[in-house]
């Protein structure tokens, strides 16, 4: 087993983050660490443990850099689809941190090309034509395992960040790497690196007495 950092559970759930500046990408990852967390993100629940999802890990470099490529377009299109809602009218606007959030969401884009590897996990069907009850079994039963992973990741001194804007580009995607789109969905695109350094804090987040309601809906 790979060499694992002092943390509590409660620590671990408190300072997994979306790590994005600090993600070391001059720093390879062996296989054998991802292996190790995939090993244990497959841990988590999954519709009748149906096992069928799929997981691609790209590490060539010369893939990763048409991964990220397409990242890139997905990321311009976004922006472009924010259309007047950019700038400080965008809802993201708001949140405190907002700032750091873009400078970090640039920084991964930058290091993206370079990061020593990209977890795609494909969740088996597409959403399109499913309803409400059938979308909550097929994105149910993989996103617990990616949320998995990062813990794994963190704890041996690794990181990521949850992105979802290469799915812009979703088909361009399946074909470059193979995936049979009409079968499979993508669920994120997930760098894999060290972390520069291991000290991580909570972030903000509104807090229970804003969000939960006890035995009925919260306004
Ligand atoms: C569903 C989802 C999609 C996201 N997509 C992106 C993305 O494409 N690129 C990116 O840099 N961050 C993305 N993020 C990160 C968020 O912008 C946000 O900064 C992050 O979740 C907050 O990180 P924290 O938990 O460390 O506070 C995404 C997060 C979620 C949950």
């Amino acid at each position: 087993m790979n060499a694992q950092l002092d943390l509590t559970a409660d620590q671990l759930l408190a300072t997994t983050r979306s790590v994005r500046k600090r993600l070391d990408t001059s720093r390879p990852v062996p296989r054998d660490v991802i292996e190790e967390c995939l090993n244990l993100a497959f841990q988590a629940p999954n519709g009748s443990n149906l096992n069928v999802w799929r997981w691609i890990v790209v590490d060539d470099p010369v893939l990763v850099r048409k991964v990220a490529g397409l990242y890139h377009k997905g990321y311009e299109k976004m922006i472009a689809s924010l259309g007047d809602a950019v700038g400080s009218n965008y809802a993201g606007a708001q949140v405190p941190g907002a700032e750091g959030i873009h400078a970090s969401v640039d920084a991964l884009l930058q290091k993206m090309p370079d990061m020593p590897a990209l977890v795609i996990p494909l969740m088996a069907g597409r959403p399109e034509d499913k309803d409400a009850f059938e979308q909550a079994c097929m994105w149910g039963s993989i996103i617990q395992a990616v949320w998995s992973l990062f813990l794994a990741l963190r704890v041996r001194g690794l990181g990521s960040a949850w992105t979802t804007m290469h799915i812009l580009q979703e088909q361009e995607t399946a074909e470059l790497l193979g995936i049979p789109f009409d079968r499979y969905t993508q669920v994120g695109l997930f760098p894999v690196a060290y972390t520069l350094g291991t000290d991580f804090r909570p972030a903000w987040r509104r807090p229970v007495s804003e969000v939960v309601g006890w035995n009925s809906f919260k306004p």
